[in-house]
């Protein structure tokens, strides 16, 4: 197991390249099987969950390259519907491939890796959606099946804004003789992003971000040469490491609309942010004052920063209010940052706060990937060795952490 090694303590200042959106290119690495010719991802960080999907890619016999940071997948000559345990174990995102597979075979045979960390994470709505659109797919001990998918498209109603299931949803409906609107859909960038991909393949998907999105059936999609939008949480965390250190951080490349909601918060914590074309930069005093936070659907604040800025709010002056409404235990970290002085209890859904002037180092051991990076996140700010164990799980959304903190001033190690 490997683990961060953190003296804490040290401004953080600089610039950081920002690689594109996990939650953009795992959808567009499963979309890719909808075309035999080939599809190129440029700017494609070799990141572990990214690494995953390309190896589930290859099970199912697509040819896989990679050139640097170019990645080529030809599924010209796929001969498999299904997904092992073993390959899904490692990425639950292994269930945005029916929507793909569906599509162009009419069926699939997908292992799910059931809860995780974060909480149950059913895929209720993935099998009902699918099936009201004509596929006969069902759960059977941990498995979806699908032997038959007849899909005709239709106009589906979303009970809740879920990212995955308007992901599948879409790539299940752009290729075939019928059309499909979906309402109530998620609005997250990275849908509007899957749906530019698709739409650069051929596909008719209109309104990708927004509530309602109609895909208007195509007969095939072809080739495509693609780079996914960069991403707004590794922004959003590069940006904690600067307000907890008393830094000051710039971004370049930020589509900064998209990641309005995380900015505000970063006002309300008195960081000055200036935004200037693509790029933003935050500068903190030092001084920091509590916020509240509430996640949900985009453009509400994103529950996949919420650990980072509870790591903020462990340092920053009064009581802060931060509440889940995403997933039901997200708070796991929590208490490794009490171990390392945070003043901190969960009453239902809401971890209520009390800044401390500093955190100090411990051993302290990640669970789950954005939860990681908050404790890596405390160990800037925290007075002596912090050693964060089981990096493993930050490797799966982060590309070399360790080396664009350094480069910006911490004194960080891997061992
Ligand atoms: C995606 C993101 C993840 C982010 C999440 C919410 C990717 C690769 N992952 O995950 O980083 O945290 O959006 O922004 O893009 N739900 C059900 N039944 C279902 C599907 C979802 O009850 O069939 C529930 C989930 O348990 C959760 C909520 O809906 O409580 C939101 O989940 P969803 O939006 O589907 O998240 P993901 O697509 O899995």
């Amino acid at each position: 197991m490997k683990s961060y090694v953190i003296e804490g303590g040290k401004k953080l200042s600089g610039r950081v390249k920002i690689e594109c959106a996990k939650n953009a290119l795992l959808p567009i690495l499963a979309g890719s099987i909808l075309t035999e010719e080939e599809v190129i991802i440029k700017n494609f960080p070799q990141i572990k969950d990214a690494m995953s999907m390309l190896e589930i890619l290859k099970s199912l016999g697509c040819k896989i390259s990679i050139d640097k940071d170019v990645v080529s997948i030809d599924s010209s000559g796929i001969n498999s519907c299904e997904i092992p345990s073993n390959l899904t174990s490692e990425l639950r995102s292994s269930v945005f491939m029916l929507g793909g597979l569906i599509s162009r075979f009419k069926k699939a045979k997908i292992s799910l890796p059931g809860g995780c960390k974060i909480g149950a994470r059913p895929v209720d709505m993935h099998i009902d959606c699918l099936k009201k659109m004509g596929a006969d797919i069902r759960e059977e001990n941990g498995v979806i099946i699908c032997e038959k998918a007849d899909v005709k498209g239709g106009k589906i109603w979303l009970k809740y804004p879920s990212v995955g299931v308007t992901e599948n949803l879409i790539m299940a409906s752009v290729i075939g003789n019928f059309n499909t609107t979906i309402f109530n859909a998620a609005e997250e960038p990275e849908i509007k992003d899957l749906a530019c991909f698709l739409n650069k393949m051929g596909a008719k998907v209109i309104g990708g971000g927004t509530k309602r999105i109609d895909i208007y059936g195509v007969k095939k999609l072809h080739g495509v040469t693609y780079s996914p939008i960069l991403d707004r949480i590794e922004m959003g965390t590069y940006l904690v490491a600067g307000a907890i250190t008393g830094g000051e951080i710039e971004i370049s490349g930020a589509q900064a609309e998209n990641i309005f909601p995380i900015i505000n918060k970063f006002c309300d914590n008195t960081c000055k942010v200036c935004i200037k074309n693509d790029i933003i930069n935050l500068k903190s005093s030092g001084f920091r004052r509590g916020f509240k936070i509430s996640t949900g659907p985009y453009p509400e604040f994103p529950t996949d920063m919420q650990p980072q800025m509870t790591a903020l709010a462990t340092v920053s002056r009064g009581v802060s209010a931060i509440t889940e409404n995403v997933f039901e235990n997200r708070f796991g970290y929590l208490y490794e940052l009490i171990k390392m002085g945070a003043k901190a209890k969960v009453v239902s859904n809401t971890a209520i706060i009390k800044g401390v002037s500093i955190l100090h180092g411990e051993k302290v051991f990640a669970t789950d990937l954005r939860g990681g990076a908050s404790l890596v996140l405390a160990g800037l700010n925290a007075e002596g060795t912090t050693t964060v164990c089981n990096i493993e799980h930050i490797e799966r959304g982060y590309f070399d952490m360790c080396k664009k903190l350094a480069s910006l001033g911490a004194s960080i190690k891997e061992i």
